[in-house]
């Protein structure tokens, strides 16, 4: 009954709006369509992950989460459901802190910082969320601090004293995070307490040696505190059997995830932390502690739907309701298991339906670290590419790591920019429009059905076909062969020009032929220009400007965008005359690609001048210089091109390589100490520069005459330093 009241509102407000152009598609198909996909649930909320305001959004937040959220959001607003699309900065925890410190700021001026730049960030790449929202807003403080009182009054957290690293100097607990010391694995002096970056090892701050606050660089002491538990075990049961029972639907790598957690066991969890930054602990005697930030955050979807509209309850406390959470890998399981036992223990709230999460993008081959600087981020692309927003959207749905991690480069960024976007899809367009201005003097031209033929047949069922396979994709979150079809669909209507050949029939002469080939021209255009209008459909919710630069050639209202138009081949009235084509994609051209590529090797040149903050890596990767030399120190060093001839590993030694140099004078052998970075296959034939002139020495045995110089990374790899071109051996550096 509702269902038609709202069917008959929606007729009557199209029939109310302005359109003159396209006509009124069969209602009824389209009545029944619009619900058919719904699952039972009568409106969706999407929420996505809510980014930490410590510093720029890149371009892998956007590929693992805010491009396929907006995706799926703005294909179900043209379907004409009730959806809402919530996220917000995440503006507490300890990366915040730590930022303040390190720029000499207060913590709220980082969130403001940095709230601002994402905030933008998001709204030029046209993500269209409902709000955009903050953690520090006042709302969101009493939302959470309600919810946290809840679960205290149910009597459901433990409370524990245990012992924590405490920094004197600084007068702070320390995470786990902030305490570095030496890798009782490898002897890397820079480990840190959860985790060391260069042997991969997975640590405790008890382990380490010689432990020190990465805040002060004090030694740290054992201090007792006190915090609240939430004890996940005892939702255990619970969650096995919502997840791993009922829903096997999940996408492969979120459902392993969860069941790998599930399978090994759940634990209390303080869901409290020492420190002045947060939302206090809504307890008597609990000064100085917080929320746990992942107890906080999620919460954040909440608040920003209380903020947006009186109707939250309708979104997150009714079961016809479709929560949806959009996440990157490493929120899983917060996710789906965390805060659905919180939202359970809470009671009154739906729990989430699907959680898309998708895996990592990496640049160029080598996985982002911000510390480092590697990444593209948005607000610099932005600023670079000003006109190509879509450009970026389309190459990081196309290349979305929806299964697997996966590999953004700037080569494929302009290949798939040139090839795809400008070759096909908007090479397909500004023919049609080109050659409807020539051939149809600029207006939609009739349809003559006495000369059809099979070729236009195929076209219209490609046309009702692609809209099937979008719609089945973006419903199925999977967005790259959603995407994939749409440019299918315009490689197909190039191949229909090319063979209808519309511009070679005009060459003939004589009235009767002129008729019918106008005729068949006519037939041509007339599809050509349907298919456009289908094309700016199912194109809008991937790249949305594209879509708004179409329908401004086309000269219709946003409303043709509406999902149910799609596959429909009337779209464009016959007689209406049409705008000139614009260019809907520009080429990218070689040197800005190169350009790119120089900037994020060079990334840190741009922390030294200090235009950007966020960049800067943290203090104990950066080596301290050694104290100055005089040239008549340099001079001394005797350094040559040499080639490897050989490499063979060294008994006993699993850290030695043997190498024999060809330095063109003589062969030298060298001992050196790459064994755990490469093999020595690789090497034959690779240039090194030499330390010619160092005393010989006998390692394992074995003299070694000479040592090869190696650029070690901040991960603690190694690369060659050689010369960019192959050059003779024995050539002195100088
Ligand atoms: N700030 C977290 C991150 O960037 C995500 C928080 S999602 C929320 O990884 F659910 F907690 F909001
Ligand atoms: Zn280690």
């Amino acid at each position: 009954m509702a269902l038609v009241r709202i069917a008959v509102f929606l007729q009557s407000l199209s029939r109310s709006l302005p359109l003159k152009i396209y006509f009124a598609v069969c209602r009824n198909n389209a009545d029944s369509r619009l619900f058919k996909f719904m699952d039972n649930y009568s409106r969706i909320l999407v929420t996505a992950a809510l980014p930490y305001a410590n510093g720029p959004v890149h371009i892998g937040h956007l590929a693992g989460c805010y491009i396929p959220a907006d995706i799926y959001v703005r294909y179900h607003r043209a379907q004409n459901r009730d959806i809402l699309f919530v996220c917000g900065s995440d503006e507490h925890g300890v990366p915040i802190t730590i930022r303040a410190m390190r720029e000499g700021i207060s913590p709220q001026q980082v969130v403001d910082k940095y709230h601002a730049i994402i905030k933008q960030s998001f709204a030029d790449m046209r993500i269209s969320f409902d709000i955009y929202s903050r953690t520090s807003n006042p709302i969101h403080h009493e939302t959470a601090s309600n919810f946290f009182k809840k679960l205290y009054d149910d009597g459901l957290f433990e409370e524990k004293e245990t012992e924590q690293y405490y920094d004197e100097k600084a007068k702070t607990f320390l995470a786990d995070r902030y305490i570095t010391g030496t890798c009782p694995v490898c002897g890397n002096t820079n480990a840190y307490g959860d985790q060391c970056e260069r042997c991969g090892s997975s640590l405790s701050p008890e382990m380490l040696i010689n432990p020190r606050s990465a805040l002060s660089d004090a030694v740290p002491v054992r201090r007792k505190t006190k915090h609240w538990y939430f004890p996940l075990q005892r939702y255990e049961d619970w969650l096995k059997d919502w997840i791993l029972n009922s829903h096997k639907d999940w996408k492969n790598n979120v459902y392993g995830q969860c069941k790998g957690w599930l399978d090994s066991g759940l634990q209390s969890r303080a869901m409290t932390r020492d420190s002045n930054w947060g939302i206090k602990v809504p307890l008597p005697g609990a000064e100085g502690k917080v929320l746990y930030v992942w107890f906080d955050a999620p919460i954040g979807y909440i608040s920003a739907t209380k903020e947006l509209t009186e109707r939250w309850g309708d979104y997150w406390c009714r079961d016809d309701t479709k929560l949806v959470h959009f996440i990157g890998k490493d929120n899983i399981v917060f996710h789906c298991i965390i805060f659905p036992a919180m939202l359970k223990a809470h009671g009154g709230f739906i729990l989430p339906d699907n959680v898309p999460a998708n895996e990592f993008l990496n640049i160029e081959g080598e996985k982002v670290s911000t510390s480092r600087n590697w990444a593209v981020w948005v607000h610099e692309y932005v600023k670079d590419f000003p006109d190509c927003q879509d450009a970026l959207r389309y190459v990081l749905c196309a290349n979305a790591p929806e299964t697997k991690d996966n590999d953004f480069t700037w080569k494929d960024f302009q290949e798939k920019n040139n090839s795809e976007l400008v070759s096909i899809f908007g090479n397909f367009v500004n023919r049609t429009f080109v050659l409807m201005h020539k051939l149809c003097g600029g207006k939609v031209p009739p349809l003559h059905t006495d000369v059809l033929d099979g070729i236009d047949n195929e076209l219209a069922a490609n046309i009702r076909e692609a809209e099937e396979k979008v719609r089945a994709g973006i419903e199925a979150y999977k967005f790259r062969d959603a995407l994939f079809e749409v440019i299918e669909l315009s490689r197909k209507g190039n191949k229909y020009l090319q063979e209808k050949e519309p511009w070679k029939k005009m060459t003939l002469t004589g009235q009767k032929t002129e008729e019918a080939n106008q005729k068949l021209v006519d037939n041509c255009i007339h599809f050509c220009l349907q298919l456009t209008a289908n094309l700016a459909i199912l194109i809008n919710p991937f790249l949305p400007d594209t879509s708004r630069r179409m329908l401004h050639m086309m000269k219709v209202v946003e409303k043709m965008l509406e999902w149910e138009n799609a596959g429909k081949l009337k779209l464009l009235s016959v007689g209406y005359s049409l705008r000139p084509p614009e260019l809907l994609f520009r080429k990218i051209e070689d040197q800005e690609i190169e350009m790119q590529i120089a900037k994020l090797r060079n990334g840190l040149v741009s922390v030294q001048k200090g235009d950007n903050t966020a960049k800067l890596p943290p203090e104990s990767n950066v080596q301290k210089l050694k104290p100055e030399i005089q040239y008549g120190d340099f001079s001394k060093l005797d350094l040559r091109v040499g080639t490897i001839i050989s490499a063979e590993k060294v008994e006993k030694a699993d850290k030695l390589l043997k190498l024999s140099v060809d330095l063109g004078f003589e062969t030298r052998t060298v001992v050196s100490g790459i064994a755990q970075h490469f093999q020595p296959e690789s090497l034959k034939g690779r240039q090194v520069v030499v330390v010619a002139n160092l005393a010989s020495r006998k390692m394992k045995g074995i003299e070694s005459n000479g040592m090869i110089l190696m650029a070690e990374d901040i991960e603690g790899r190694l690369h060659f330093v050689s010369p960019e071109d192959k050059t003779g051996p024995g050539s002195p550096i100088t």
